[in-house]
């Protein structure tokens, strides 16, 4: 139930008020009724508001205020890097020169979007440590999915089909098992170490003739940085199986490290969190994959070359390929923006970037290591993960500090993941977070633990501050109440 007393569109609606007065249309129409069996006609309008333009430009501005952006405040979501995005990037992918191209346009007429996009996959080669890419997947979980496509090609290629198993850390993003599943794989979960990292010695056991590959983040969903990654690579090499690494934590490494020299044979970007695409609304987002020359014969079709003179051309002249994994050549604009963003900061300025990252999660880990637990406490990379488990014991919840952000004007951190941690809260401040707005996040946080132990019931009620108030959310996403009706 809504606490504000702002009038609703609905409510404002006043007989004959409109809008926009439009002259009576001068170009003659088909009569409805030759082309729309009579039985599919409405026989009366639909019962819209009548107001002014006023009114509605009101009603939708103040809506947008309800809703919260990287635009207006700190965003810390933990494994979403919800960092600021260059508005000029925007611009740029929106010139008309893009944004006027048809996918079926003659290649001839695109020459400048395929250079930018050739040079794009080279670019996510240099930055991954990789030999070739396709910038087809629309999301990093297609990425994964395409992924593993090339890893059951290369293996079924070899004639080795009996592997039928997908190897997932128990830290993993919910995605990585999903897409192996979904693939047609068995998921296999290996155990966490007591430092976060993967038990080598449960991945011994579990690697053999049966395991098709390993699918990892590094740093992990914990935010940390498995050390034993060679070896973890080596493991499953030596048992035949391949390499997977899931990049949606490549914020943290960018100039510092790279999955190809780590040994992965096939990773993907998520160019909507590194790379300068705004997202949290369900998209559109990219999810570009990069491999080894091993896999590169299996990687989806098209693909995009350069002749001898110079021209670019899509080639679809690949007989061994998965095949497409997307209506055309992915999600060009985010494409864009990815170009646009890594040509502006340069090798350098991606470094800084992730430097800057991982120097802020530190910072706030430092801040809030007192008042929390800290599950695996070592030095963290761009995100880490707090427990509310002491809080718990008072009787005030992760998902209760996490609304009581609300009241402070932070959005939450990710909780309750990863589901190794009780109690947990992600936090990922990213780099674009200034030193003010990472202490009013920490002294929001110190505050709430404060409170838990004085004022529980200020936290457990929150947000009171919000348009809306706690929300039954299992009803919310399952029965979504999407009609205004009165009262
Ligand atoms: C670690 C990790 N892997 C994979 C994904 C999946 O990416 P996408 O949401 O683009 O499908 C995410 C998304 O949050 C992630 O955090």
């Amino acid at each position: 139930m809504s606490r504000s007393n702002e009038p609703l569109i609905f409510e404002l609606s006043s007989p004959g008020r409109m809008g926009v007065d439009l002259p009576d249309c001068d170009v003659p129409s088909k009569d409805l009724r030759q082309l729309i069996p009579e039985h599919l006609i409405a026989q009366e309008g639909p019962d819209l508001p009548e107001v002014s333009e006023v009114d509605v430009i009101r009603h939708f501005t103040r809506l947008s205020r309800r809703n919260f952006g990287v635009d207006v405040g700190s965003y810390p979501l933990g494994s979403c890097t919800m960092k600021y995005n260059p508005k000029v990037n925007e611009d740029i992918a929106r010139l008309s020169g893009f944004e006027s191209l048809h996918p079926l346009q003659p290649v001839e007429d695109a020459q400048g979007l395929l250079a930018l996009m050739y040079e794009l996959e080279q670019f996510l080669c240099e930055i991954g440590g990789m030999d070739c890419a396709s910038l087809q997947p629309a999301a990093g979980a297609h990425g994964e999915m395409t992924g593993l496509m090339l890893i059951r090609a290369f293996h079924n290629a070899r004639g080795d089909a009996k592997r039928r198993k997908v190897l997932v850390p128990d830290s993993s993003h919910g995605t990585n098992p999903a897409s192996a599943a979904l693939t047609g794989f068995e998921v296999v979960e290996v155990k966490s170490n007591d430092q976060g990292g993967v038990d080598l010695d449960d991945l011994r056991r579990l690697a053999d003739d049966s395991v098709a590959g390993l699918m990892l983040t590094n740093p992990n969903t914990l935010g940390i940085f498995d050390a034993n990654v060679k070896e973890i690579v080596k493991i499953v090499h030596d048992a035949g199986g391949l390499t997977y690494y899931d990049g949606a934590n490549m914020n943290a490494i960018l100039g510092i490290c790279r999955p190809g020299d780590m040994g992965f044979d096939v990773m993907h970007f998520n160019l909507h969190k590194t790379f300068s695409t705004p997202h949290g609304g369900g998209g559109p987002g990219s999810g570009p994959i990069a491999v080894k020359e091993h896999l590169a014969r299996f990687l989806p079709k098209p693909r995009i070359r350069r002749d001898d003179e110079g021209r670019f051309y899509l080639d679809q002249d690949c007989p061994d390929s998965i095949g497409k994994v997307s209506s055309f050549y992915g999600n060009v604009g985010v494409c864009i923006k990815a170009y646009c963003y890594i040509r502006q900061l340069g090798a350098e300025g991606l470094t800084e970037a992730s430097k800057h990252a991982v120097l802020n999660a530190n910072y706030l880990l430092a801040r809030l290591r007192g008042a929390f637990d800290v599950p695996y406490d070592r030095a963290c990379m761009h995100e880490f993960v707090l427990s509310a488990a002491r809080q718990k014991k008072l009787g005030v919840k992760a998902g209760d500090i996490a609304k009581r952000l609300l009241d402070y004007g932070v959005h939450p951190p990710t909780m309750y993941f990863p589901l190794i941690v009780s109690e947990a809260l992600m936090i990922e401040p990213t780099e674009t977070e200034s030193i003010e707005a990472l202490d009013a996040f920490a002294d929001a946080m110190l505050a709430i633990a404060e409170e838990c132990e004085r004022d529980k019931d200020k936290v457990i009620g929150a947000p009171h501050t919000t348009v809306v108030g706690r929300l039954d959310e299992v009803r919310a996403a399952r029965k979504p109440d999407l009609k205004w009706s009165r009262g």
